[in-house]
C-alpha cells in the first residue's frame, strides 16, 4: 500500500497571533522546541509509515516552508479555507493507494497513531479517524445559549488527525463537494457522499495548537 500524507499548513494562525522577527507568522512556521510545527507534523507522518508527504502552504511563504522541510517534501499553494487547502494537496498527491490528511497544528501526534490509521486502511476500511472519549458532559445550545439537548456522552468522541482514506474514495468525495463548501475535517467530506467512517484510538498528544496557551503546554511536553 503506497500512502501519501497531506499536511494542511496554509492557515494564517490569527488566533495564535505569533509575531517572529517583527512580522506576523503563519502558525505552521511557529517553533516548538526550536522546530517549526509543520516540521514536527511531517516527521510524525514519515515516522509512522507514510511513504511521502505533500504540504499545503500559504503561497506567500512557500520559500520559508521549503527551507524547514525534508528534501522530497512536495509543496502546493493552499486555499482560503482548510477544505480548499486539502483539495489542492489532494490534486498533487499522485497515484497513492491511501491518503492521510493531517493538521500542521497537531505537532506532537505520536507516530503510533499514524500506524493505527494505516493499519485500518490496510485492513480494508475506506475511511478512518483517530478519536478520544468525551470526558465532559456536552450539550447543544440555541442562539441564546440555552441548552436544548444533552447527547449521551458515551456515544460522543473527539475527532483528531491524521484521518485516513482510500485515495480514490477521498478524491471522488471532494469532486462531489461544492467548490465553496467549508467543512471542518475530511471525514465530513466522505460522510457527505455516504461513506462509513471507522475509528481507531487517538492520543491526547494529538492536541491541536490553536491559542498561545496550547503552545505553552506543547513546549512543556517537549522539554520533559
Ligand atoms: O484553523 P484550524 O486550527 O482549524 O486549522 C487546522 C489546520 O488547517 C491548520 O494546520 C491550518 O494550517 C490548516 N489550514 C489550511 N488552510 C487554510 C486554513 C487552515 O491548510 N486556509
Amino acid at each position: 500500500m503506497h500512502a501519501v500524507g497531506i499536511v494542511a499548513a496554509a492557515g494564517s494562525g490569527l488566533r495564535l497571533g505569533a509575531v517572529l522577527a517583527g512580522r506576523a507568522t503563519p502558525k505552521a512556521l511557529v517553533p516548538l522546541g526550536g522546530r517549526p510545527l509543520v516540521a514536527w507534523a511531517v516527521a510524525t507522518l514519515l515516522d509512522g509509515g507514510v511513504d511521502e508527504v505533500v504540504v499545503a502552504v500559504p503561497a506567500a511563504e512557500r520559500a520559508e516552508f521549503a527551507a524547514v522541510l525534508p528534501a522530497g517534501t512536495r509543496l502546493v499553494d493552499g486555499g482560503a479555507t482548510r477544505t480548499a487547502s486539502v483539495r489542492a494537496a489532494l490534486a498533487g498527491a499522485g497515484e497513492a493507494d491511501a491518503v492521510l490528511v493531517h493538521d500542521a497544528a497537531r505537532p506532537l501526534t505520536p507516530p503510533a497513531v499514524v500506524a493505527r490509521v494505516l493499519a485500518a486502511l490496510a485492513a480494508g476500511v475506506p475511511a478512518v479517524v483517530p478519536v478520544l472519549p468525551v470526558v465532559d458532559t456536552t450539550v447543544v445550545v440555541d442562539g441564546d445559549g440555552t441548552v436544548t439537548a444533552a447527547p449521551d456522552r458515551a456515544t460522543l468522541r473527539r475527532v483528531q488527525t491524521p484521518q485516513g482514506f482510500d485515495r480514490a474514495v477521498l478524491a471522488a468525495a471532494y469532486a462531489a463537494l461544492d467548490d465553496t463548501a467549508e467543512l471542518t475535517d475530511d471525514a465530513a467530506v466522505v460522510r457527505a457522499v455516504g461513506i462509513p467512517v471507522a475509528t481507531v484510538a487517538g492520543d491526547e498528544r494529538c492536541a491541536k495548537v490553536t491559542v498561545a496557551h496550547d503552545l505553552a503546554l506543547a513546549e512543556l511536553q517537549v522539554a520533559r
